[in-house]
């Protein structure tokens, strides 16, 4: 018995018509934003064969992992809930943002929290900050961080902060206990990526810190636009670190997803994973690469942890 989860990203949906009037938005990172959007996404809409691939594909459950949006607009954020809504309901649905939807800061009921139904904690508690959150799913334990903040002109950074970097270990531990496949969901990788620093997670060397002392059976991430591998190490082992391309079909690069197929394995956990890439010919989408891991049981010691010293290039 397997569960299989879906790993979407980054799909920039296309600015709805009307949405940048008062032009008076346009300002500051906005402005760069916006002239960033016209160079090289204004006419990319994602493809409708990438959902029904996705729809045809029997998951059970679809991470999507941040930028939604374009320039972050109050009514980019309303269309991008409408198309959550077609995605799936909050049972099937899992969704962090990314640093798109932080271009500028944004009130949290007109901006992010318009996506508060894919983000809610399974049992939120009274006046708790909104990440990281738990998704309980089948075997998984869906944790979302957010990455998403407000930063300079020409910075695609990001940043978790201290209060989300000091709720995660608990959560790691806890659902380390109980057994789960831990599923880190965040937009921006936890090392250097294409791009270097000015793209970077800012506090990555701290979260790669927490995952290497606390454990998590995969690390989901976006940002980058192109699928990425990489691996952390664990207190029981390597954990996988990989990166979706981008769902928006822009022409330049190949648009794509991830399925993950997660089953017990012996004693721990197999995960299969098939990179899904569009068919410029076709159009239709086709496996690219596919590939099979087997992990250790979940764990939550700090004991034996191989983390520690890291590549100084991360
Ligand atoms: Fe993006
Ligand atoms: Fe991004």
């Amino acid at each position: 018995m397997s569960f299989i989860l879906a790993h979407l990203s980054d799909l920039h949906l296309p600015v709805p018509p009307g949405a940048l009037r008062p032009l008076g938005q346009l300002a500051g990172k906005r402005l760069l934003a916006y002239l960033a959007w016209r160079r090289k996404r204004q006419r990319a809409v994602p493809s409708d064969a990438l959902l029904a691939d996705i729809a045809a594909s029997g998951a059970d459950h679809i991470a999507v992992t941040g930028d939604l949006t374009n320039l972050a607009l109050p009514a980019e954020f309303a269309a991008a809930r409408d198309w959550l809504e077609r995605l799936g309901p909050p049972d099937r649905l899992t969704v962090v943002p990314g640093n798109h939807d932080a271009t500028v800061a944004v009130p949290w009921a007109a901006g992010i929290g318009t996506w508060q139904a894919w983000m809610t904690d399974d049992a939120p508690a009274p006046g708790a900050v909104p990440f990281p959150f738990l998704h309980r799913r089948g075997p998984l334990a869906l944790i979302g961080l957010s990455s998403a903040v407000p930063t300079m002109p020409g910075s695609a950074a990001g940043r978790l902060g201290a209060a989300q970097l000091a709720r995660l270990p608990a959560l790691l531990d806890a659902m380390g206990r109980e057994g789960l496949f831990r599923v880190v969901l965040v937009h921006h990788p936890p090392a250097l990526g294409p791009g270097g620093r000015r793209k970077a997670l800012g506090d990555r060397a701290a979260l790669r810190g927490i995952l290497g002392r606390h454990g998590a059976e995969l690390v989901l991430h976006g940002h980058h636009h192109v699928p990425l591998q990489d691996e952390l190490p664990g207190p029981a082992g390597p954990v996988p670190v990989l990166g979706t391309p981008q769902a928006l079909a822009t022409g330049r690069e190949r648009p794509g997803w991830q399925l993950h197929r997660i089953s017990r394995g012996g004693e721990g956990w197999q995960l299969e994973t098939t990179l899904r890439l569009q068919d410029p010919a076709t159009g239709a989408f086709r496996d690219a690469r596919h590939w099979t891991r087997r992990l250790a049981p979940s764990v939550s010691s700090e004991a034996g942890s191989s983390c520690g010293i890291h590549p100084a290039a991360r």
